[in-house]
């Protein structure tokens, strides 16, 4: 049985950040999970490192692109090792048997016919990496993808026939419904493709930075082309044919929702064209942002990943990540979140579970597993088994959290076993058949949580076996109640996991953002130009009920009434804004805020101690905009 696993091949232009890290965590808890159940695993990650974005960005630091690549794929590989990433290869897309292997495929799909020389003209998004028709364009002018502004690209181009494929990828869905997931996603590129698909340009001109056409050297291959491939040179193609065949096609690719197109449409196209088997599945997890804000460069200081292992320790922060949000939603990282999750689950339902069930067995057993007797209570051995299944059904879903979620039922359920059994009333009691039986089970469920732990907590799963005893790491075997040898010695160790000051963190981090706030870098006019202010009319107003500080307000703002949940109760009442102007920030997410549901905002100036509403001359006609 073998398991193929990627991440995404990551941009070397940026230093790894915590969605570098979700990604790359996530796709090493399956490949943990997998070997320890006997399967023979490949796990792929790297860097994406060619293209104009890489080319732009290493000028801008006087660099060449493969020194400014050298130096990021160090950190790259130095965060994988603190995370305990257990990767079997790291691809660079600058290494030549990847070179060698994408030239091989574009040649071959040349002669076959699949790519043709054109001429490309329409938009093109650096960061993305991405072409864009006007037609998909916001107000003609941003990418939809990122909103920054696009350039106009007239260029010769080689052209990939993607539109030859739209009928076989329209099948294949059909025929692979778990193609991708989650299923939404599924749909998503479903009714994309349906609308039919265009070729594409797979070849750029006008930078040097890439992979040479072979045949015609005034063209470089377009980033995506290259990258795409890393999943089948990556894993052995044109290297290790032996290794190739055994792994390909892959079993997992695990990206973020941002890069599904070119994984569930372009990839397949792909492959299908040179001819290779299709991967198994494509997995787009969501979104992370922090502290309730999108995670722009000064916010990424706050959730730098080396400072959250050094604060909170390797496991914490792998857990946390599996744990908050189920795979595939977008969800927000806070340290609140983070502490909090840090003294509940961790250090007090599985650490002080430990901690207890260790003390009683040295206290109780000589330090020695008991013997467990026939006359056993099967509580805690029945729902072991059900556990084992249940995050046996999750993992194959890639739903870590509620994989997570069953092995806190055990673990719960072993803390309330301990308390209604109370060994040491039997102790007391002498009744030492019972006590053995007791301490059987809570010493074996243990040892079960240990191994159930491995692949999110690889080293508090080993110290937490090691302190029952037991040497190796997770294997098949282990995945069955009493393989807990009587008679194994037992020790305690140091608290699995310490707990932390949960409010302090808070104040601290809120502290730091504000600050990071405020020395936030400058903008583009595009920026602002995101933002829509306009004149609304307050109609009524009243305040939220158990409130001091809101009001709910409806606004005239020429183009129908919005309500909006305000928070200046304290400085203005309800009857003294009647009728007023003020300006309305209109294009903003829709919130709900005490049960009511505020469409937009309205803006006041805040000095930090008091509010202040800028009030318009009563002629300002409601609706003009504000620029
Ligand atoms: O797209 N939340 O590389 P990239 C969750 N080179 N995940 C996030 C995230 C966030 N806020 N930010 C980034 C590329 N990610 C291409 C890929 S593959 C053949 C080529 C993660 O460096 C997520 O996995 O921009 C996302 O897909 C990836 O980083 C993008 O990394
Ligand atoms: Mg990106």
């Amino acid at each position: 049985m073998k398991f193929y696993v990627t991440t995404p091949i990551y941009y070397v232009n940026d230093v790894p950040h915590l969605g570098h890290a979700y990604t790359t965590i996530a796709a090493d808890v399956i490949a943990r999970y997998k070997r320890s159940k006997g399967y023979e695993v490949f796990f792929l990650t790297g860097t994406d490192e060619h293209g104009q974005k890489i080319e732009k960005s290493a000028r801008e630091k006087g660099m060449t692109p493969k020194e400014l690549a050298d130096s990021v794929v160090v950190n790259f590989k130095k965060l994988w090792e603190r995370f305990n990433i257990s990767y079997d290869h790291f691809i660079r897309t600058t290494d030549d048997y990847h070179e060698k292997t994408v030239q091989e495929i574009f040649k071959k799909l040349y002669e076959q016919g699949d790519i043709y020389l054109g001429e490309y003209e329409g938009w093109y998004c650096t960061p993305c990496e991405s072409f864009w028709s006007k037609s998909q364009l916001i107000d003609e002018k941003y990418c939809p993808d990122c909103k920054r502004e696009v350039e106009r690209v007239k260029e010769e181009s080689y052209f990939f026939k993607l539109s030859k494929y739209q009928d076989a990828l329209l099948k294949f869905y059909k025929e692979n419904p778990d193609f991708v997931k989650p299923k939404s996603r599924m749909n998503e590129i479903v009714s994309f493709v349906k609308q039919g698909l265009n070729d594409i340009s797979i070849s750029r001109t006008t930078f040097k930075w890439g992979i040479p056409v072979p045949f015609d050297q005034k063209h470089v291959i377009y980033v995506w082309f290259d990258a795409l491939f890393n999943y089948i040179s990556g894993v052995g193609y044109g290297w290790d044919e032996e290794k190739f065949k055994k792994f390909w096609p892959a079993d997992l690719h695990i990206i973020g929702k941002d890069i599904l197109r070119f994984h569930a449409i372009y990839w397949p196209a792909f492959l299908m064209a040179a001819g290779f088997e299709l991967p198994k599945r494509v997995f787009a997890h969501g979104w992370w942002t922090v502290e309730g804000r999108k995670m722009s460069k000064s916010l990424r200081n706050v959730v730098e990943p080396n400072r959250l292992i050094d604060t909170y320790g390797v496991d914490a922060v792998r857990y946390f990540l599996m744990r908050e949000v189920p795979f595939g939603l977008d969800g927000d990282f806070s340290h609140k979140a983070l502490a909090h999750r840090i003294n509940g689950d961790l250090a007090n339902d599985l650490g002080n579970l430990l901690f207890r069930v260790l003390t009683m067995t040295i206290k109780y057993c000589d330090s020695t597993v008991p013997s467990p007797n026939n006359d056993r209570d099967r509580e805690l051995e029945e729902l072991s088994h059900k556990v084992m299944e249940d995050v046996d059904k999750f993992m194959e879903e890639q739903a870590f959290n509620r994989a997570l979620e069953s092995i806190w039922d055990l673990i719960r359920a072993a803390n309330k076993y301990v308390d209604t059994k109370a060994p040491w009333s039997l102790a007391k009691e002498k009744k030492i058949n019972e006590l053995h039986n007791v301490l059987y089970n809570l010493l074996e469920t243990m040892r079960i949580v240990g191994v159930l732990i491995y692949p999110f907590m690889p080293e508090k799963s080993l110290s937490l076996l090691e302190q029952l005893g037991m040497k190796n790491a997770p294997q098949k075997e282990d995945f069955v109640w009493g393989k807990l040898p009587p008679g194994t010695k037992v020790k305690k160790g140091k608290p699995l996991f310490p707990k932390v000051d949960e409010a302090k963190i808070a104040q601290d981090v809120e502290k730091e953002i504000l600050e990071a706030e405020s020395s936030e870098e400058l903008i583009d006019i595009e920026d602002f130009s995101k933002i829509k202010i306009i004149v609304a009319k307050i109609i009524s107003a009243e305040r939220v009920p158990k409130t001091d500080k809101l009001l709910k307000l409806n606004l005239d703002t020429g183009k129908g009434i919005k309500t909006v949940v305000a928070g200046i109760g304290s400085k203005y009442t309800p009857q003294e804004l009647i009728g007023k102007k003020i300006l309305y920030l209109s294009n903003l997410k829709p919130r709900k805020l005490r049960g009511i549901l505020s469409e937009g905002m309205i803006l006041a100036a805040d000095d930090g101690k008091d509010l202040y509403l800028p009030i318009l001359p009563e002629e300002t006609p409601v609706g003009a905009v504000l620029k």
